[in-house]
């Protein structure tokens, strides 16, 4: 019974600590509620266990992001220690790097990798696009990421790469097992490592071939690439090839999946695009904002920074939650609300911010504009099987490895 008033209870009190702990299943399940606290309770919080600190503010982020002297990626940007096997930090390029050797880099792959490059690629995008949606759609009812989200991205990193063909569906399944977790498991699966070094040889093939024959690929371009005399060694190119399956892939098909998983959450909002297909766009950027698929990103500090009166310490890991930013009430209204239509692209943080701010940001935009008009133009209705939806658990990825939908065609 309730305590008289003016006594003391002797119930416990109610205390609800904040544990941010990014490995915690729970926490993948709906992350928000923790972010919120976070902004509100820790803007700078401290995880004594893990040994990281976390920024969660939308201003504290997109500052921490253009503060690459003071928040180093020399020692790899993930929460876990750099994957991928014997030549982690070669693979992982220019995005686990500090100027001036970053700009180098940056400057001469971009060189190759240049906007027009991607922007003359719009019309295979589609080609590619539709050879999975037609047939998925006339199923009616399919898994859309083994399906389309699944296939689409690394093909198109294939297409840029000029990856002939039929070579095409191994390349997907070796960059698909790079990025493979096992549950529960922190360590990198054998299967990954072996699956790297397979990538890894596929691509040195490929550019010696490129060098015996050029081709108007961006292979070729990068091998081409010079600046005041100063060219990319094939290592290096290896290394961007490589990033590009890294950051690249899971990122834009998990981008594909939030969007078709939150549309079905927000039917009158996803009906404005289903109704007009042009404003697949809209539907992209919220869906970025919403429930990004790359949600952190890790720096170390390589002096003292004091901030809201705690100092982290030269050689602390310090985590930028991306996730969090793109919900901070601050810059968003209704930030928890998925409305399509905000003009909200020049202020979410999903593709970072400063010198390492997403190179393949455009190209990721077009493919998923391009899936989801396409799925919008012959789509009237859909259905998620939620109780099938299968979420990956990551301390960065967030989406889905399994969405299966329902269509209902337009006529
Ligand atoms: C960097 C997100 C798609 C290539 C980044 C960063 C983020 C990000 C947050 C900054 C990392 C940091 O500051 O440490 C995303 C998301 C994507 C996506 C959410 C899809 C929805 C792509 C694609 C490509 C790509 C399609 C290329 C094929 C890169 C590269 C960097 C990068 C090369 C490193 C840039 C640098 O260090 O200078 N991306 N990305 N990304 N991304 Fe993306």
């Amino acid at each position: 019974s309730a305590p008289a008033a003016g006594s003391a209870s002797l119930d416990p009190p109610t205390f609800d600590p904040l544990v941010f702990n990014p490995y915690d299943y729970s926490f993948h399940d709906d992350p928000y509620p923790t972010y919120r606290r976070l902004r509100e309770e820790a803007p700078l919080y401290y995880n004594p266990d893990l040994d990281f600190w976390a920024l969660s503010r939308h201003a504290d982020v997109v500052a921490a992001f253009r503060d690459n002297i003071r928040l180093s990626s020399a020692n790899g940007v993930s929460l876990d220690p750099a994957a991928y096997g014997p030549n982690a930090h070669k693979v992982m390029s220019f995005l686990a790097m500090d100027d001036p050797r970053h700009m180098r880099m940056r400057r001469l792959v971009s060189k190759g990798f240049t906007p027009r490059r991607v922007a003359d690629l719009e019309d295979r995008i589609l080609e590619l696009t539709l050879r999975y949606l037609e047939p998925a759609l006339s199923a009616g009812e399919f898994d859309w990421i083994a399906e389309v989200a699944g296939k689409l991205p690394m093909d198109v990193i294939s297409e840029l790469l000029g990856v002939p063909e039929a070579d095409r569906a191994e390349i997907r399944r070796l960059a698909d097992l790079v990025v493979h977790r096992e549950e529960g498991v922190l360590d990198v699966p054998v299967a990954a490592m072996e699956a790297s070094l397979h990538l890894v040889g596929y691509y040195a093939d490929m550019l010696a071939e490129r060098r015996r024959k050029e081709a108007s690929d961006l292979t070729s371009a990068l091998l081409a690439a010079e600046i005041d005399g100063d060219r990319l060694t094939d290592d290096e190119i290896i290394g961007f090839m490589f990033l590009m399956v890294v950051a690249g892939n899971e990122t834009t098909t998990k981008l594909l999946g939030n969007a078709l998983y939150w549309g079905a959450h927000n039917k009158d909002e996803v009906a404005q695009v289903l109704s007009t297909p042009d404003r697949a766009p809209d539907w992209v950027e919220e869906t970025l904002r919403y429930d990004t698929s790359s949600q952190i990103v890790a720096r170390t500090a390589v002096e003292d920074i004091t901030l809201y009166d705690s100092t982290i310490r030269a050689g602390d890991k310090v985590l930028l939650l991306i996730g969090s930013a793109n919900r901070d009430s601050e810059v968003f209204d209704a930030a928890d609300d998925f409305r399509i239509g905000r003009d909200s692209s020049q202020k979410i943080a999903s593709f970072g911010g400063g010198v390492h701010f997403c190179l393949g940001a455009h190209l990721a935009r077009l493919e998923a504009n391009i899936a989801l008009e396409q799925f919008a133009r012959r789509v009237a209705d859909y259905e998620i099987d939620e109780e099938n939806c299968v979420r990956v658990h990551s301390t960065n990825v967030r989406g889905f490895a399994a969405l299966p939908v329902k269509v209902t065609a337009r006529h």
